[in-house]
């Protein structure tokens, strides 16, 4: 990883052929990205009356500040608006709707000075996504809804690209997790206890690379990068948008980052919907990362993936 491309203007086979070496992109707020980011920022401002969003951390118990962002993360992913608001940023980025996927969009918020840090404002630590299921070839879309700092952004750590970290994914089922980590967060205020893969060795978290742009602008990359959450101390809470997209040629040939040391069962590829009709992948393509179970009967890692 060497590059960070600004506003880069080749097409979607380069740029995701670069992606896959690891270099990032990251581009001026446009038209789409504005309206995907002003369509969040209404719903959160509807949702805290009024309170100013990025500081009402400051007014409202924890628990009360986690009582109005519950109900917004679910109510953010099913408006009706969402997802035509996604496809148009696609469209606009230059992917062809008809081969590249998308899975719903998160609407995130990392509260600063450890106000909470777990549960629905869970502070990622260092982890790649692809310990988590994600194919290799998935591409990760983040957008930030306020303008930030360098302290409340995130963290790529550019020297495990190419250097395996030993990690908890091989104990990491996407299908368990999906039955019933996510679905508990909101309970996790103090602490978290959902069983994540994490680093099992001393990860070194310098040299890293935190990439800043305005409200509505993107920031795209591999999530087979190790990143994580920069601890916020910027005095206010950051809200953000992230979503996934795959391209089909690249599900079906198995393409993506090189895949290190990620040893996770079970696939996130059920998540994706085509671009253009919201269509799910085809079975035979999602086949191609199942697990295949041992003599044994007990799922083994295919390292192929
Ligand atoms: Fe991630």
């Amino acid at each position: 990883m060497n590059t960070i491309y600004f506003d880069s203007a080749v097409n979607d086979d380069v740029r995701r052929q670069r992606l896959y070496d690891g270099q990032l992109f990251v581009f001026s707020p446009r038209p789409s990205s504005i309206a995907l980011c002003n369509h969040a920022r209404e719903m959160i401002e509807e949702a805290f009356g009024s309170l100013d969003p990025q500081e009402a951390q400051y007014s409202l118990p924890v628990e009360e500040y986690v009582a109005i962002v519950s109900p917004l993360k679910p109510k953010f992913i099913h408006h009706p608006k969402t997802k035509q608001l996604i496809q148009d940023v696609l469209e606009e980025s230059g992917c062809d709707l008809n081969l590249t996927y998308l899975d719903v969009p998160r609407l995130r918020m990392t509260t600063s000075g450890g106000y909470l840090t777990s549960g629905v404002g869970y502070a990622f630590h260092p982890h790649r996504d692809t310990w988590y299921s994600a194919p290799m070839c998935q591409l990760n879309w983040w957008l930030p809804i306020y303008d930030f700092e360098s302290e409340s952004s995130m963290a790529f750590h550019p020297r495990y690209w190419n250097e395996p970290v030993r990690n908890g994914s091989s104990s990491f089922n996407y299908y368990e997790w999906n039955s019933s980590g996510r679905k508990n967060a909101a309970q996790h205020i103090k602490n978290d206890t959902r069983k994540q893969p994490r680093p099992e060795e001393h990860v070194e978290l310098e040299p890293q690379i935190r990439a800043v742009c305005k409200a509505g602008g993107i920031i795209l990359f591999s999530p087979a990068h190790l990143h994580s959450t920069v601890p916020n101390t910027s005095g206010r809470t950051r809200y953000s948008i992230d979503f996934r997209t795959v391209h089909l040629d690249d599900v079906v040939t198995k393409g993506g980052a090189p895949n290190i040391d990620s040893a996770p069962t079970g696939t996130s590829l059920r998540d994706f919907m085509r671009g253009t009709d919201l269509s799910r992948l085809p079975e035979e393509a999602i086949a191609l990362y199942e697990d295949k179970p041992s003599t044994s009967g007990v799922f083994v890692f295919q390292p192929s993936l």
